[in-house]
Order: structure tokens, then C-alpha cells, then sequence
């Protein structure tokens, strides 16, 4: 199997934080970095040698940076199949376009999964507000999701009376839609795994999640759970990832219901926001981690080395673009601040996160807790 040496060009497509990061991680291994990205002032343009700015539907811009590339990788799963199939006559393309076909539609997704097997709670494809209705009608209360397009609680309607249904509908402007089930959830868990082009596999401990209302708040990592869910949410993670034949990342979100049962919500085949904290508390980051696993070297150790949590911040801390005054959070034991370096703080976006560092996961996420409690007060952002 070839190992793209140090030295060698690693194209992203998509040139946001996740890119940032693992541009960071490349450079620090010796790597040249180029990027693709709509955005001109992308986060990750400071560190790319090279930046072409360009829609994702741009085959030939795709094909460009694949020319000039060793390996191409992506951080986000919605890049139309043209422009991956475009890279992919020019360059190794890690994971494969077929790994994004199977993910980017989360009515594809979720057939592949109960195709193949895996617990999915019950859902349905819907393509109209009546079909929505017939489904909550069924479910009892549900959860509709718009098939492609949609991220941190946006294309996403909770359901509670099937009499909501047409407006949740109509809410998340999707032609095509995903109606699950509401689940009796007792907690939120990821697995990363690692997989390299010869088929060995790594995966971290399982992180515990929390949301508030659909959008992503805060994880810590060990997560605490019984050996029996570790095991089982592990062994699924590495089945979806063999299955799926991925050479890269590959998260997996889990629910583990009241009744003790495991149900895979989604796949993200690339690094993820629920493992930012394994820069801090694993031997191996996500990050470097990818950069071994899509360049063929030797995946490295995932072992937690000390317990660290993260905390989400959204643009509603920042007053127009100044963020936040970080002085007092950082002055605390164990606590950091990622920002993304986006420009525009619109409301609801993910402007960075603070992590933070302890002897166990709870004292972990208590200070984070505690760092995001002092921030949010001190502005006016909602509090946890
Ligand atoms: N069937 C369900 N029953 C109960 N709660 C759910 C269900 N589906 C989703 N949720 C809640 O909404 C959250 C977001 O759902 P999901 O991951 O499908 O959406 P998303 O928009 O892709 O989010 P992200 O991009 O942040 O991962 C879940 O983590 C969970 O808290
Ligand atoms: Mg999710």
C-alpha cells in the first residue's frame, strides 16, 4: 500500500474549521495544505499554500485541486458526486465518493443502515405534508428531517400532536424528508473510528453529547458509560466503517434509550465537532489521526490520557464581530479557547469552543460548565 510521504500535498475540500484543523495537524507533520471553498475569506486560506475559490458544483475546479494534490479529503459530506467523481480522476480521493453517496441523503443513509442491519429506530420517507402527517400519526410523536441540507437544528421539526405536522413540514422547505419517530433518549454518545486504506481500524472511547434542542452544546470524553455500551457502541462503529469501506474518519451519533438499547442516528465521515476534545485528553487527535489514515501511515493510539470536555460557542456571545472578553474563562484551571476565525457572526452560528481539562470527566465538564456560565453571563448569551 503507498504512504503519501511528508512533504506531499493534502487537498480539503471545504476550507472551514474542521479543514482549519486538520490543516494545523497536516502542517505540524510536514504536509503542504490546499483548499477549495466557496468562501474566499475561508478559515482555513491562512494555512493553504494554495486556495481556489469556487462553488462546490465546480467540476473543474474540483479537478484542479485534485491535480496538484497526492490526496484529497473533505470536511463536509454535501459536495455534489460530479465534483468528487471530477477529483477522483486526478488524485486519491479519502473517503471515496461512494462513502459520501451513502451519507449526504439522510433518507439514503438511514435505508443503508437498516439494510445493512443496523439499529435505526423507526422512520419513515416522507415527500409531503400529508405523508408527514400519516407518519406522526403512526409514531405517535416524531421528529421530520429534511434529507439533505440540513445542520445544528436547522431542517428539523420536533412533532409532538399530529396536528403540527403540515407545519413542520412546511417549516423545514425540504422536497424530500426523513419523519423518525421521537425516541425515548436517556443519553447522546459518538464513536470515532479510524480506518486506513488497508482496513485496520482505531476508535476512540465513546464521548457523551449533549444537545439542547437539536443543536450540539457540549461533550466530554471518557463518557462514563457501562463496559456493555461501550463494547456495543464501539462494535457498531467499527462494523459501519468496515461495511462501508471508509479510508479516513468516520463518526457515528448514537442514542442509548431509557430501555438500554443503542440506535445509530447519523454518520459523519470526517472529523467531527463531538471530538474536539480529543486534542486535549487522547494520545492522537482526530485530526492527525486523519492525516495518518488518508496518507496510509501507522493510525495512532486512541487512549485517553485526561479526561477533557467542550463547550459550544454560538455568534449570540458576540456584540456585532467583537467576541467575547475570554480574560476571566482563561484565567481558570484547565480551561482553553478555539476560535474558528469566521468572519460574520450571524446568529446561531458555531464561533468556536472553549475546552477544559481535569482529573476525571466530571471535573471536566464542570469547568467548561462553569467557563461557559461566567462567558454568557458577562454578554448576553443564553445560559446553560
Ligand atoms: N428521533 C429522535 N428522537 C428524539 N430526539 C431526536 C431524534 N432525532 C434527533 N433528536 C435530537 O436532535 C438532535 C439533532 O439531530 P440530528 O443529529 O439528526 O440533526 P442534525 O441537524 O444533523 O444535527 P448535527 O448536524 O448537529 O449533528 C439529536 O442529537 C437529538 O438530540
Ligand atoms: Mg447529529
Amino acid at each position: 500500500m503507498t504512504v503519501i510521504l511528508p512533504g506531499s500535498i493534502i487537498g480539503f475540500l471545504g476550507g472551514g474549521h474542521l479543514s482549519s484543523m486538520a490543516a494545523m495537524a497536516a502542517r505540524t507533520m510536514g504536509y503542504d495544505v490546499h483548499v477549495l471553498d466557496p468562501e474566499p475569506n475561508c478559515p482555513a486560506r491562512a494555512l493553504a499554500s494554495q486556495t481556489i475559490t469556487a462553488p462546490w458544483s465546480d467540476v473543474d475546479a474540483a479537478a484542479r485541486l485534485a491535480e496538484d494534490a497526492d490526496v484529497v479529503t473533505m470536511e463536509i459530506e454535501q459536495i455534489p458526486m460530479a465534483s468528487l467523481e471530477a477529483a477522483e480522476r486526478h488524485s486519491l480521493v479519502r473517503p471515496a465518493p461512494g462513502v459520501l453517496f451513502t451519507v449526504q441523503d439522510r433518507a439514503r443513509q438511514k435505508e443503508w443502515l437498516r439494510d445493512h442491519d443496523f439499529p435505526v429506530g423507526p422512520f419513515r420517507i416522507v415527500r409531503s405534508a400529508d405523508d408527514t402527517t400519516s407518519a406522526v400519526r403512526d409514531f405517535g410523536a416524531g421528529v421530520v428531517k429534511a434529507s439533505t441540507g440540513a445542520s445544528d437544528g436547522r431542517g428539523l421539526a420536533r412533532i409532538s400532536h399530529v396536528e403540527d405536522a403540515a407545519g413542520a413540514w412546511a417549516s423545514i422547505g425540504a422536497t424530500i424528508g426523513v419523519v423518525e419517530q421521537f425516541l425515548d433518549i436517556s443519553a447522546e454518545l459518538s464513536v470515532m473510528v479510524a480506518r486506513a486504506p488497508a482496513g485496520d481500524m482505531r476508535a476512540y472511547p465513546p464521548a457523551r453529547n449533549h444537545y439542547t434542542q437539536g443543536v450540539f452544546t457540549w461533550s466530554v470524553i471518557p463518557g462514563n458509560f457501562e463496559d456493555d455500551v461501550v463494547e456495543r457502541a464501539t462494535e457498531i462503529a467499527c462494523r459501519i466503517a468496515e461495511q462501508l469501506r471508509v479510508v479516513g474518519l468516520l463518526a457515528v451519533e448514537l442514542f442509548l434509550l431509557e430501555d438500554g438499547s443503542l440506535f445509530v442516528n447519523e454518520l459523519a465521515p470526517r472529523p467531527h465537532n463531538t471530538y474536539h476534545h480529543a486534542e486535549r485528553a487522547c494520545v492522537t487527535g482526530q485530526f492527525e489521526q486523519l492525516v495518518r489514515a488518508i496518507c496510509g501511515l501507522p493510525l495512532g493510539d486512541t487512549d485517553v490520557v485526561r479526561p477533557a470536555a467542550i463547550y459550544k460557542l454560538h455568534a449570540d456571545l458576540w456584540t456585532g464581530a467583537q467576541p467575547p472578553d475570554f480574560t476571566e474563562v482563561l484565567a481558570l484551571p484547565g480551561v482553553r479557547v478555539h476560535l474558528y476565525g469566521r468572519h460574520g457572526a450571524r446568529p446561531g452560528r458555531e464561533m468556536g469552543h472553549l475546552s477544559a481539562c481535569g482529573a476525571n470527566s466530571d471535573t471536566a465538564l464542570e469547568r467548561v460548565v462553569d467557563a461557559y456560565r461566567r462567558l454568557s453571563i458577562s454578554t448576553a448569551g443564553p445560559k446553560p
